[in-house]
């Protein structure tokens, strides 16, 4: 763990603060929440269930004391709502700002609903962050950004033309932030996430993300689909280091501008070694798995490799990732196995 972030949790606990988290019942969203209660600060969170689930408030209950858990309110509503965003940041001093319909394919299926939560709910919470002139409003970015430019790895300044409608809210959502800066001296920070996974990420549905989706089929002995040739490449990103690196962004950063970071490890995996990584972590949990992947075409929308070039986040907020991949795989699989039961099949 760095010295910065440890600096960062010690201030918070020195003097807690209160948080708003949408999104909070989500994958992401709900690791956040759970951190900052763990850090006995006051957390509101906002949802509205669309993609999140009640029971990943439960978890997070079951994970802290009841004190830390009273300091949690939670407001039931839609980021498109602007009243409902209003009523939740009141009194609020950072918003981590995580709801958004996530997925390039659920993007390219229904655009609309995508541009309607990730755009205008996106702007109404920037809007409300700045007239509550609430201390920092960090957003969820997203890798999807650097859309068809092929340098690797990828350098926050350098982006190319988005490939879905999913990555033009993204990057929409960053130029918002941007003119908030300009017109308003509103400062904000997106982070640009790279393949997210860990404990609570939904592995059913259409739009599953390939960690989650793989651990379930392998853990049920069923078969895995590769998109393409199994070469294309991701920079996996344990959640436990995008949890760092909001907590830093909020409380560390002094920005004079809108800042966007990367937040991912600075590594690529490809598909081929992430199902040998997931099987052999499967393994050491006692789960064996001997069938081989079959294939198929390549997905439109997606990029074919991605890599961070994380020496911003590293040099301008402290963040060090804690957890490389094999360690990320190894500290979520207890959850899957634990879980996979209760979790269910797609709403
Ligand atoms: N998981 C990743 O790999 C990844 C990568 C890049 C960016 N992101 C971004 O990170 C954020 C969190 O993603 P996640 O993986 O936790 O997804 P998630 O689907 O688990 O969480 C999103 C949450 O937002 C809520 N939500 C959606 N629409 C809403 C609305 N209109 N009003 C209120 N709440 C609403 C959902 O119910 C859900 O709880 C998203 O902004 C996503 O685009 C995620």
């Amino acid at each position: 763990m760095s010295n910065t972030y440890t600096l960062a949790c010690d201030t918070l606990r020195a003097a807690p603060a209160v948080w708003l988290i949408t999104g909070v019942a989500g994958f992401i969203g709900s690791n956040l929440l759970e951190a900052l209660l763990k850090l006995d600060q006051k957390v509101v969170g906002m949802d509205n269930f669309s993609t999140g689930r009640a029971r990943n408030l439960e978890e997070v209950r079951a994970r802290v004391s009841e004190q830390q858990w009273q300091a949690f309110r939670f407001h039931e509503g839609d980021i498109r709502d602007e009243a409902a965003c209003q009523r939740a940041a009141t009194g609020v001093d950072y918003i981590l700002h995580q709801a958004a319909l996530g997925s390039v394919p659920r993007s390219l299926e229904d655009p609309i609903s995508t541009h309607q939560v990730n755009i205008d709910g996106f702007l109404n919470m920037l809007d409300v962050a700045r007239k509550k002139a609430v201390k920092r409003f960090v957003y969820a970015a997203s890798s999807s950004t650097y859309g068809d430019h092929p340098a690797l790895p990828k350098v926050e300044e350098r982006i190319g033309r988005p490939l879905s409608p999913y990555a033009v809210t993204k990057y929409v959502n960053e130029l918002y932030a941007d003119v908030y800066s300009r017109c308003y001296a509103f400062n904000s920070i997106g982070l640009r996430y790279f393949n997210v996974f860990g404990p609570r990420q939904d592995p059913f549905g259409a739009y599953a993300a390939v960690i989650p989706r793989w651990v379930a089929a392998m853990i049920r002995g069923e078969r895995i689909i590769i998109n393409g040739d199994g070469n294309t490449s991701r920079d996996f990103c344990f959640v436990e280091n995008v949890v760092q690196a909001n907590l830093l962004a909020a409380v560390m950063a002094k920005p004079v501008c809108s800042e966007i970071y990367n937040v991912a490890l600075g590594d690529r995996t490809t598909l081929h070694e992430l199902f040998d990584g997931i099987r052999r972590v499967l393994t050491e949990c006692g789960v064996v798995y001997n069938q081989a992947p079959c294939y198929r075409d390549f997905r439109s929308g997606d990029v074919k490799h991605s890599q961070a070039d994380i020496s911003k986040a590293v040099g301008a907020l402290g963040y060090r990732p804690t957890h490389r991949l094999l360690a990320g795989l190894q500290a979520a699989m207890p959850w899957y196995l634990d879980n996979l039961d209760k979790l269910g099949e797609p709403r």
